[in-house]
């Protein structure tokens, strides 16, 4: 079938001069989800119909196999869909989406192009509230025609089953019917709503099928109704990890905008954000508000809370925490501990080492079984460049050490306490900076004078 997305309207009341179908959702424009959703039904044409906002639109989303039809000025549902009309393969049904209800399934689009066979199929929904909506109109059971909220008489009006806007209808047909739409109605508009009507006036066959949930066909037309859908499209997302047995200590104090991946027994504490592509290995817990962005966490790792992870792959058994972070290029091997207030950034760490408290390892190459002491700095950057530190395995490294790079530090040294490494130190060695220890006896410290 052939899809076809609208999304030329203006949104005002977004406030924004970001498009509406631009606004993110999940961290990703509305209309990207309805074209992922379009996408998974495997069409033979996607056109997107953009007008307000212009080449921002188009620019943002890219042409990766769809069309672009310029609607200018926007008159219309009906006559936006006429801009598409040149783009679609007349053989084949179209589905009508809009750009900015994000939400719809796959499966109810699967189920409403089936209901159309080769006739036409509207979404429809029942409201309690229906105000503002186009009202199905239905004579003895069938679908007769739909009248939008202003063209309405009062009984109409008293209609609860509204138009979603989301339809099927067969192309050959449509382009004759939307030949003919006028646009004398209380908007002056080219209602797409009217070829309802003209299709059973043609004695073609106008079906109804229903979402699951309403929320499929809710819209976005403001900032309230936008982070209404965010709500609800967290709470399905917690809701599937929890069906694939994660651990959610608040389903409702979770962000996922990507697609998070868990093993077995993974444990999520509350306030945790996922963005991108995240992985998480069997036996993974999180703590308490960590953000984690293009990340791979192994089996066992313990991320302690308020950690920062981005372009990350963690391995099996770490503990990373509280307050760490890692990131883009760490690469940690098994039973790493990071701890807190550890910076890492492109650097790997080999088995069981450890930097425990304030440190800072850039451009580096930590071997295994390392002690990397507290306060130590990777001093990687001369102001124009950034050079690499290379620890091999078994080094301790005491507290306050600067490691100026480039610089090698040999197997199983030792670095002293406080020492300033400038030069590459064999394997083996004790490095130290030679430092004396003044001691002055009875010293008398300055004092404030006493308060009278
Ligand atoms: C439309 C339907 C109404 C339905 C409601 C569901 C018509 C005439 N009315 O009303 O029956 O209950 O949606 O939300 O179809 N658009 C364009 N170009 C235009 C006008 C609109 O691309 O010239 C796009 C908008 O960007 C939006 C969609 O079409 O994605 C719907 O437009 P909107 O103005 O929201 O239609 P409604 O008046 O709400
Ligand atoms: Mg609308």
């Amino acid at each position: 079938m052939n899809v076809v997305i609208l999304a030329a309207g203006q949104g005002k009341r977004m406030h924004s001069d970001l498009p509406k179908v631009l606004h993110p959702l999940a961290g990703r424009p509305l209309l990207a989800h309805v074209l992922d959703t379009a996408r998974s039904l495997s069409p033979d044409r996607i056109v997107v119909v953009y007008g307000h906002g212009g080449e921002v639109v188009r620019d943002a989303i890219g042409h990766d196999g769809i069309a672009w039809a310029r609607q200018e000025p926007q008159l219309g549902t009906g006559h936006a869909l006429a801009q598409a009309l040149p783009g679609l393969d007349a053989s084949v049904p179209t589905l009508v989406l809009y750009g900015d209800v994000p939400l719809t399934r796959a499966d109810t689009l699967r189920r409403l192009a089936a209901t159309a066979q080769n006739g036409v199929a509207v979404l429809t929904v029942e409201l309690d509230d229906p105000t503002g909506y186009g009202r199905i109109v239905r004579e003895g059971g069938e679908v007769r025609r739909i009248v939008e909220q202003k063209d309405a008489s009062a009984s109409e009006r008293a209609i609860r089953e509204v138009n979603t806007g989301i339809m099927v209808l067969p192309t050959r047909e449509l382009s004759g019917w939307l030949g003919r739409l006028s646009n004398s109605n209380a908007q002056g508009e080219y209602y797409l709503t009217d070829v309802i009507a003209m299709a059973v006036a043609d004695g073609v066959s106008v079906r109804a099928a229903q979402p699951a949930a309403v929320w499929e066909t809710l819209g976005v037309n403001s900032k309230v109704q936008l982070a209404e859908l965010e709500r609800i499209h967290q709470r399905n997302v917690a809701t599937a990890l929890l069906e694939a047995g994660v651990t959610l200590a608040d389903p409702a104090r979770i962000d996922v905008r990507g697609a998070l991946a868990a093993g077995r027994d993974v444990s999520i504490d509350v306030n945790c954000v996922f963005e991108g592509t995240v992985e998480l290995g069997e036996r993974v817990s999180i703590g308490a508000n960590c953000v984690l962005k293009n990340a791979r966490v192994a089996a066992g790792t313990r991320i302690e809370p308020f950690c920062h992870v981005e372009e990350a792959d963690i391995g099996p058994l770490c503990r990373i925490g509280p307050y760490a972070r890692l990131r883009p290029g760490t690469a940690l091997a098994e039973d790493v501990h990071i701890g807190n207030f550890v910076e890492v950034k492109a650097a790997s760490f080999g088995p069981r080492s450890k930097a425990n408290h304030l440190a800072y390892v850039g451009d580096s190459a930590v071997g295994r079984d390392v002690n990397v002491g507290a306060g130590t700095i990777t001093c990687n950057y001369d102001g124009a460049n950034k050079h690499r530190t290379v620890i091999e395995d078994e080094v301790f490294i005491g507290s306050d050490t600067q490691l100026v790079a480039p610089v090698t530090v040999g197997r199983g040294a030792t670095i002293a306490a406080g020492t300033t490494v400038w030069k590459d130190v064999p394997p083996g060695a004790l490095a130290l900076n030679e430092k004396t220890q003044v001691v002055k006896p009875a010293y008398a410290r300055p004092r404030k004078p006493a308060k009278r």
